[in-house]
């Protein structure tokens, strides 16, 4: 095991960490949960999140990556004895997000193609769960697997190993730098075609009009809150890898700040295009942008075609668009969630990249394999919201609290500031130690409240308990069992 790869230049490193950054998260998910939470009033927590744990977060795991040099777990051991099950906890998170996240990129390639000619049909809802999904009569039914999803789903593993079996430079950096600028032209193009659609501004005073009342509401910040993590990659290892290839000298504030902010442009700009579109539906059917506008895979897959078929014009060029930019952003996400998994086990058990490549990919791949069942979408719903209440925003609490309160923070400013662009004030360190924790602490309050008052999603207890809670708790106790695996043979640093 050779010396740590590194990125090949300053703006690699920036556009692999914002290619991480953006990803589902801002394309399908951010436009309903602004929408959801008060429109242009979300954009209130949205920002303070954003400026208080956000930013803060990511310079801090900018500056643990680049000073410690390790994958998380191997990173949390050298900061403080015994918190390398965190790293390890983190790592898991990945490892489940990995395991659905690559069933999304499949259905949006599915739709990529299906968009050429419209193979949806007019009834789109019908096409996605009976025709494509071919989904099952409930959890405990797995449905068999669904050979035509199967195979889409091979050809993403195929391109995600391919790019991580390559390596930090060659492959990840290379790939980001190709991708990124493509994608933003895409979601420009497609923006400006949304906004400029009749009865655009229908679809865009719905989402930016603030309603304030919502501003009092907990559920507001928690969606903020699990927003900014999601789509930052924060909390569940990503930035601690990725900023621990980065060269001795290397700038850590401004990239923070610069990866921070083009990721909320760019789902500013992706929920902008996707009102104007929803703007367009409601105005040519003659219902409100309230009865159109649906959450995740509803919007993505049943109401997107839709409105795709009803255009006036260049249908199959949005729908390429649209789909082809969910396939891109997920990719370059992807790649940094499964990386965040080959690091780890490289540290730990000294293996090659290729081993650990090899060995990560084969069994996050068969697990990937529940989604593309009958079932999966059941399965996808439940893991999701578990594994982002009690999965990422935890992990977020534990960790501010760990390097807050347990281990002078302080010090990551100070290692990160003679560096940088620009220095950061103990500002940040009030952030990391009070703000961020409180508000959290709060948040994970209300959020267990609502838990266990009311079942997610119409589910039955018993699936919650297997599906949700149960991948949401393995992933710390394997976390903690995985501490206990000696390790670190060859660690030198
Ligand atoms: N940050 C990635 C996303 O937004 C995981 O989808």
């Amino acid at each position: 095991m050779g010396k740590r790869e590194q990125w090949g230049s300053r703006a690699g490193f920036i556009l692999a960490a914002i290619g991480s950054a953006v990803g589902l998260g801002n394309i399908w998910r951010f436009p309903y949960v602004a929408y959801a939470n008060g429109g242009g009033a979300f954009l209130i927590p949205y920002f303070f999140a954003l400026l208080t744990a956000g930013i803060p977060i990511l310079i801090l795991e900018f500056g643990i990556g680049h000073k410690f040099k390790g994958s998380a777990p191997l990173s949390f051991r050298r900061i403080l004895k015994n918190s390398e099950w965190l790293g390890w906890w983190q790592v898991l998170i990945s490892f489940v997000i990995m395991t659905y996240y690559v069933a999304i990129i499949a259905w949006s390639a599915s739709y990529t193609w299906f968009a050429l000619g419209l193979k949806w049909g007019e009834d789109t809802e019908s096409f996605l769960f009976s025709e494509y999904l071919n989904i099952s009569e409930g959890v405990w039914h797995t449905g068999g697997i669904q050979w035509h999803i199967f195979f889409v789903l091979l050809v993403v593993w195929a391109v995600i190993f391919f790019i991580l079996y390559r390596g930090v430079k060659a492959g990840i950096e290379r790939i980001s730098k190709f991708l990124m600028p493509l994608l933003l032209i895409i979601m420009i193009i497609f923006t400006i075609r949304g906004v400029t659609l009749p009865g655009a501004t229908e679809g865009l005073n719905v989402l930016l009009t603030p309603d304030f009342s919502k501003i009092f509401d907990g559920d507001t910040w928690i969606a903020a809150y699990g927003q900014i993590f999601f789509s930052l990659s924060i909390a569940f290892a990503i930035m601690i890898t990725y900023s621990s290839y980065l060269p001795e000298k290397a700038e850590i504030n401004n990239s923070a700040f610069i990866t921070g902010l083009s990721n909320s442009g760019f789902e500013f700009l992706a929920a902008l295009g996707v009102f104007g579109v929803l703007g367009f539906m409601a105005t040519s059917s003659g219902v409100p942008v309230q009865d159109v506008a649906k959450a995740g895979v509803g919007l993505a897959f049943v109401v997107f075609p839709q409105i795709i078929n009803q255009l006036p014009a260049m249908n199959e060029l949005m729908g390429v668009l649209f789909f082809g930019a969910l396939v891109i952003a997920g990719l370059t996400s992807a790649i940094s969630i499964l990386e965040v998994v080959v690091a780890a086990v490289m540290d730990k058990f000294s293996l090659s990249r290729k081993q650990a490549v090899v060995a990560s990919t084969a069994v996050t791949f068969l697990l990937s394999l529940f989604y593309v069942t009958g079932g999966g979408l059941y399965y996808l719903d439940i893991v999701d919201h578990f594994i982002n209440s009690f999965g990422i925003a935890l992990a977020g609490l534990v960790e501010v609290i760990l390097l807050g309160w347990f281990f002078k923070v302080s010090t990551i400013r100070e290692h990160n500031n003679p560096l940088s662009d620009f220095a950061i004030g103990s500002w940040w360190d009030i952030m990391i130690r009070f703000v961020t924790p409180i508000v959290l602490g709060v948040m994970m309050v209300l959020n267990f409240k609502t838990e266990f008052t009311e079942l997610y999603g119409g589910y039955t207890l018993n699936s919650l308990i297997v599906f949700g809670w149960g991948v949401a708790i393995a992933a710390i106790v394997l976390g903690v069992m995985m501490k206990l695996i000696p390790g670190y043979k060859r660690e030198e640093f």
